[in-house]
């Protein structure tokens, strides 16, 4: 079974509640992250432990959903290894995986319904990535990790 992690602060939770169970529907193994309330909290307490775990293999790939979606995809991307997508579009979450390989996607609980943030999720996940030109242009932001260009 497939594993997957999901997280949000108080303004992703109705979603992440309803991505999750699409997951479940669709076979994966969910791996929620939190949070598991109502009450405000911190969009990095969050986006950190998830993106960590992508960011070690540890997890092959997470969903981050905070209200604009605009945090967790500012925390997730300080990671080394961590390409994280916001989107608010089908296109540009299926482009996410097949050009970008972005092995986060982070949506706006705010911003998408639950529909099209479905369709947004299940176009990433059925998404391969393309490789070729692609790849190469990912090698050039694997070196600005390794710190060799500035
Ligand atoms: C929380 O109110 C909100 O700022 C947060 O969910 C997110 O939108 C931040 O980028």
């Amino acid at each position: 079974m497939q594993k997957i992690a999901i997280a949000s602060d108080h303004g992703g939770i109705e979603l992440k509640e309803d991505i999750k169970i699409f997951l479940k529907e669709k076979g994966f193994d969910v791996l929620d992250m939190g949070t598991n309330g109502n009450e405000s909290v911190d969009y990095p307490d969050y986006g950190v432990p998830l993106s960590e775990k992508v960011s070690q293999a540890k997890l092959e790939k997470g969903i981050l959903i905070c209200g604009t979606g605009i945090g967790m995809s500012i925390v997730a991307n300080k990671f080394p290894n961590v390409r994280a997508a916001l989107v608010s579009d089908v296109y540009s979450a299926r482009m996410a995986k097949e050009h970008n390989d972005a092995n986060i996607l982070v949506i706006g609980g705010r911003v998408a319904g639950k529909g099209l943030a479905r369709e947004m999720v299940r176009a990433w996940l059925e998404a391969k990535f393309e490789g070729g030109r692609h790849q190469k242009r990912l090698d050039k932001i694997k070196e600005i990790e390794k710190g060799m260009k500035r």
